[in-house]
């Protein structure tokens, strides 16, 4: 045989495995659910619709919601369940919400980004981080530590915007606006500068990189039906999964390492305002629970929920605003009334002292303005959570739901 023929046999037999589980999926998929069982809500796309229109699923999604308030998806072996129906999800995340959780499905995707992080872990875990974090922004020490972290990031991204705009340079603002995000929550996180909206740090722009990859990459594992068996031979997709979290663990646990060594340092210090050190006082009690590595996993869960959802609301709230140039005028007026005018780079610093949280209040129509921003354009326009019930109220059986937070009626 020569080495064409071993080459096109290859390429014909793996066609041929494809094919063959291509079919026992599609298989899977149309036999083992009740399409037309009334006691379900109807079938509307299967998970070779998620694949096809991954690039612009909301937009899918969207679409058959306006149709169908509930309805199903089939996936691999399982339904989902998506619903817009405020009936149901008051069932789900008020009326019965100790009957829904996570579920394995979810978190076998997510554990090796995630760990044992707030968004993957239910029950008492789930409970002791959820008080932490909304400890965080409820103590004043804490919210005015976040305040002023927030405030400090915005004044440089006032200034990088500026000198963009003198130089006459095009600039990606979502780009900026994720830098600026991750900056923050990163100090508010870890009490550590990242840099990555100046760029200075190197290390800090790789971490920024490795992070939005594994995002990514973890993602796909939702529509990929082979991501186990990649992820078991180390190939393709999943490959570069392991490569990009090796980055991020080497970075992060390198912060623990400092911030423990600096902690022992300066031991009856009281300024522990960033989220790690108030753990780490809290694993000093439980050293073997707490461990770095559940550490890391609290900390990245934060930056993951604080950094996308920040960055992406207000970069579509600045494309709101040029799109509606009358809304754009109104806000502005009503900085100005409040805080006052803001027109050269020598009073940027006390112009920026004036935004408290007291002239904020202040501010309806900016919060308006947000507020419709988020219905028009959710950050988070899932949720997802699996059925403990035998028999859901929203699908029959055991079942993956999704909740639509979008501007849906
Ligand atoms: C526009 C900004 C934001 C939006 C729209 C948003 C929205 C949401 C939503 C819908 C959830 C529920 C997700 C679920 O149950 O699966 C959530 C959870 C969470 N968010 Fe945000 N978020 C934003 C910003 C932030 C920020 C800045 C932080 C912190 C720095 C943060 C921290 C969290 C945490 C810790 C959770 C997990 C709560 C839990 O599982 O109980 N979020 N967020």
């Amino acid at each position: 045989m020569d080495i064409l023929t071993i080459i096109l046999t290859f390429i014909a037999f793996s066609l041929f495995l494809l094919f063959l589980n291509i079919s026992i999926i599609a298989l899977k998929v149309f036999t083992e659910q009740s399409i037309k069982n009334p006691n379900y809500p109807p079938v509307h796309g299967t998970v070779f619709h998620e694949l096809f229109y991954y690039r612009k699923l909301c937009d899918y999604f969207t679409e058959t919601a306006k149709k169908h308030r509930t309805f199903r998806v089939l996936g691999l072996g399982q339904s989902e369940t998506y619903t817009t129906d405020i009936r149901n999800i008051e069932h789900i995340l008020k009326s019965n919400f100790d009957k829904y959780c996570k579920g394995k499905y979810n978190q076998d995707i997510m554990v090796d980004l995630f760990g044992q992080g707030i968004f993957a872990v239910d029950g008492d875990k789930w409970r002791q981080q959820r008080k932490l974090a909304s400890f965080e922004f409820s103590t004043r020490v804490l919210r005015d530590y976040s305040f002023a972290v927030f405030r400090r990031n915005a004044t440089k991204l006032v200034r990088v915007v500026r000198k963009l705009s003198d130089d006459g340079q095009a600039f990606d603002m979502q780009d900026i606006l994720m830098r600026c995000t991750l900056d923050s929550i990163f100090k508010v996180g870890f009490g550590v500068e990242l840099n990555c909206l100046e760029g200075s740090n190197k290390e800090g722009t790789a971490f920024m990189k490795a992070f939005d990859d594994s995002n990514a990459l973890v993602c796909w594992r939702y529509v990929d039906p082979f991501w186990k068996l990649k992820r078991f031979l180390n190939i393709g997709s999943e490959a570069a999964l392991k490569k990009k979290i090796k980055i991020l663990d080497a970075f992060v646990h390198g912060v623990i390492r400092t911030k423990r060594e600096l902690l022992e340092v300066k031991q009856d210090c009281n300024d522990k305002e960033d989220i790690l050190s108030r753990f780490m006082v809290e694993s000093k009690r439980n050293p073997y629970k707490m461990n770095d590595q559940y550490l890391r996993d609290i900390i990245l869960n934060f930056i993951i929920a604080g950094k996308d959802t920040s960055a992406s609301t207000l970069s579509w709230f600045l494309y709101m605003l040029c799109k509606n140039p009358l809304i754009q005028e109104k806000v502005a007026q009503e900085v100005e009334d409040i805080i006052g005018s803001q027109d050269n780079e020598a009073n940027l610093d006390d112009f920026m002292a004036n935004i408290t949280n007291a002239t904020l209040d202040q501010m309806h129509y900016l919060h308006a303005a947000l507020t419709e921003t988020l219905r028009l354009y959710p950050a988070v326009p899932f949720i997802l959570m699996w059925s403990l019930w035998c028999t859901s109220r929203v699908g029959g059986v055991q079942t993956w739901m999704t909740f639509f937070l979008t501007g849906i009626e």
